[in-house]
């Protein structure tokens, strides 16, 4: 050793006097190049990501068809003003009304919290109300609107959110509030208290078909259809977030088909760019002529943008071209069989759940008394990460102690087979 810092220590030295801490801690490990379903550093040690980035790389890093069309899109068209139309804009709209022809009004943004805030604000002013409800361990975004309706965390600190924001318990299979009563009790009831705590100004519900942060959380069978019939009788919009649940993931393009509920608003982002910036609000021609009528304004630098919108047309064409929401269902079982496997070996493994390629691995003291154990959830995810797996808990609030697992829908069976290994060497190790 002669003394010089290496240039791993200097990277760490640069990071911590310039990067300011938005999350938590960074993770010790610096990608340098990613590919497929793997991230490599600059010395070459390859982590498995089984978090496709931020939820988001459904076709895996730098997919040889996305990077040839950004190359092109680039060249060609890449931003422009923001009432200018282009031809990759009105593609990609008109691809997702066919796959949605209920929701034919399209308008593409950059961030999911950015989209839900757009779909937040047309059910304001198209039903007049202001009150918005969602699930007491949602994940919306981090601006104004969509922050209010974010319960999973972040709420203290920042002085009032936005007034007539109201939560109600999502259902939890593993974890039910309350024993022997069936989610329709539940969901009578957390409405009775809205109607008393609403001013009769309610505008929307917005939810996640599985709610993702909140400890991978899939609705019942039914459940989305009692809940549409909810903001019926209450005149409320249904928005639908499947930032993470859209584009096949789940088994089906989207997940709200499982159910056979459309909602009056869909926002879709993460899967769609496939883990560039893009997003999407989906509505009806009805919402969408009255929103106009009403002067609706959501006038951003990015919106309908040509360069990522010829991506999300590309994201499509694959999507559909190679059947992944067939392959996010069988892969998916092959990886919940082998989850399932580990929760047979390992005592400490609670509960596997989820859908399709969106799947949860929960962490508990005791089966018996389901108690979480977080800590042992983060020394498995930092293990994991030695042994060369990519793998993300949700480590604040209530769902502390859930590993959620969503590979590329392009991930092969022998890479599932490789997480399931190290995931397997991990919680060993933790012995
Ligand atoms: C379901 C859901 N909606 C919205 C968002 C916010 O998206 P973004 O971080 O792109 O603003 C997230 C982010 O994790 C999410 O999981």
């Amino acid at each position: 050793m002669d003394g010089t810092p290496s240039t791993d220590t200097i990277f760490w030295q640069r990071a911590r006097r310039h990067m300011l801490r938005f999350g938590g801690e960074f993770v010790p490990f610096v990608a340098a190049r990613a590919q497929g379903s793997f991230v490599w550093d600059a010395a070459g040690r390859r982590v498995l990501d089984f978090t496709s980035g931020q939820m988001s790389a459904i076709l895996g890093h730098s997919h040889p068809e996305i990077v040839a069309v950004v190359r092109e899109q680039i060249a060609t068209l890449d931003h422009l003003f923001s009432s200018m139309l282009s031809a990759p804009v009105v593609d990609l709209a008109e691809h997702l009304a066919r796959l949605v022809p209920s929701l034919p009004k399209t308008m593409l943004l950059s961030t999911g919290g950015e989209a839900n805030e757009a779909a937040i604000k047309i059910a304001k002013l198209v039903t007049g109300g202001w009150e918005v409800v969602s699930f007491a361990q949602s994940w919306h975004g981090m601006t104004g609107g969509a922050a209010a309706a974010t319960f999973k965390a972040g709420r203290r600190g920042y002085g009032p959110q936005a007034a007539g924001s109201f939560a109600i318990p999502a259902p939890h299979s593993y974890r039910p509030r309350f024993g022997g009563i069936d989610w329709k009790v539940e969901l009578d009831d957390a409405f009775e208290l809205v109607d008393r705590q609403s001013t009769g100004n309610l505008a929307a519900f917005i939810a996640e078909p599985v709610l993702s942060s909140g400890g991978i959380l899939e609705l019942p069978k039914g459940y989305l259809a009692a809940l549409k019939t909810k903001c019926q009788e209450r005149g409320m919009l249904l928005i639908l977030d499947e930032a993470q649940t859209g584009l096949g993931r789940t088994g089906t393009m989207f997940a709200f088909e499982h159910d056979g509920v459309t909602p009056d608003l869909l926002v879709l982002s993460k899967t769609l760019g496939a883990g560039l910036p893009l997003a999407a609000v989906m509505t009806s021609v009805a919402i969408e002529q009255k929103a106009y009528e009403r002067g609706f304004l959501f006038y951003t630098t990015h919106v309908n943008d040509p360069l990522p919108a010829a991506v999300g047309v590309k994201v499509i064409e694959i999507v559909e071209r190679d059947h992944l929401a067939a392959r996010a269902t069988s892969l998916g079982k092959h990886l919940r069989a082998g989850l399932e496997g580990l929760m047979a070996k390992h005592e400490c493994v609670g509960d596997i759940r989820g859908r399709g390629l969106l799947l949860g691995m929960e962490f508990v003291a005791d089966r018996k008394t389901k108690q979480p154990d977080s800590q042992i959830s983060d020394r498995v995810t930092d293990r994991a990460l030695e042994l060369g797996l990519s793998a993300n808990i949700v480590r604040a609030g209530s769902s502390g102690g859930v590993m959620r697992i969503a590979p590329a829908l392009t991930a092969t069976e022998a890479e599932i087979d490789l997480g399931l290994e190290i995931l397997d060497r991990a919680i060993g190790d933790q012995r």
